[in-house]
């Protein structure tokens, strides 16, 4: 029988549309329940170093409120060593973090910065946290992966997501990717950039354990919610109107 697959839920973007206006909602916490009650199998949210989203007190609410697991993305550095000791979710992915840029572009160059993580891996495991590395679908990073003591890598799927007539070479690098990393003795999960029209291939490859998707999911919130918020607003109005 097939494994299981489990979707993790990136709420991430609906921070966005707060931050943007400055308001208290849309609130990710609330998502990350809506997110649970539909079936979301864990919830992942990036803390990133200048937070353009998601802030400090969202964390501590995630971790407080969930009741899926909590997957907390982050660039491998003191500051965020020190939040995860003190928030301890179940899992910690170590991203490679640019301000410049708009979302993840890469994977983590483990290769090049084996000993560091090391022991940083050494830290979150020591705490009981499982740590992923969010890799380039590439043989080297996944040995170095396993070396650090690294038990999870996520496969980025960006280059696939983006691939347009070269999607056939990139789906196989991860379906070779997926199976080395399984054969290490590694979860493998995979994410960035999936949605409904390119997730069939992805979801298909065994290995893979879970996928995180967020853009999309909430991209496609907004045209399954738009004609209810507005049918609401509307009736709102109108009741008002009647009463005078
Ligand atoms: N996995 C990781 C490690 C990410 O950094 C992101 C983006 O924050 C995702 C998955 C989700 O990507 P997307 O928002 O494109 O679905």
């Amino acid at each position: 029988m097939a494994r299981q697959i489990f979707l993790g839920v990136n709420v991430d973007h609906v921070a966005t549309l707060r931050q943007a206006r400055g308001t208290s909602y849309p609130c990710p916490v609330h998502a990350a329940l809506v997110a649970e009650q539909a079936g979301a199998d864990g919830i992942t949210m990036h803390l990133r170093e200048d937070r353009r989203h998601i802030g400090d007190r969202d964390i501590e609410r995630m971790a407080e409120m969930t009741q899926t697991k909590l997957n907390f993305e982050m660039a491998a550095t003191d500051e965020m060593l020190e939040i995860a000791l003190r928030t301890q979710p179940a899992d910690v992915c170590l991203v490679p973090e640019r301000r410049e840029e708009l979302t993840t572009e890469g994977g983590l160059d483990v290769v090049r910065n084996r000993n560091y993580l090391t022991d940083y891996c050494g830290q979150l495991a020591e705490a009981g946290i499982r740590v992923s590395l969010f890799i380039d679908p590439d043989d080297a990073q996944i040995e170095a992966s396993g070396a650090v003591g690294a038990p999870v890598v996520e496969l980025h799927t960006g280059a696939y997501a983006e691939a347009g007539l070269d999607m056939a070479d990139e789906l196989a690098r991860i379906t070779h990717a997926a199976r080395i990393a399984d054969e290490l003795g590694m979860i493998v999960n995979a994410g960035h950039g999936l949605h409904t029209r390119n997730v069939t291939a992805i979801a298909r490859i065994p290995q893979l354990h879970e996928l995180n998707i967020g853009h999309s999911l909430i991209a496609d919130a907004v045209f399954s919610g738009l004609a209810t918020a507005v049918r609401n607003m509307k009736r709102c109005m109108q009741t008002a109107r009647a009463m005078v």
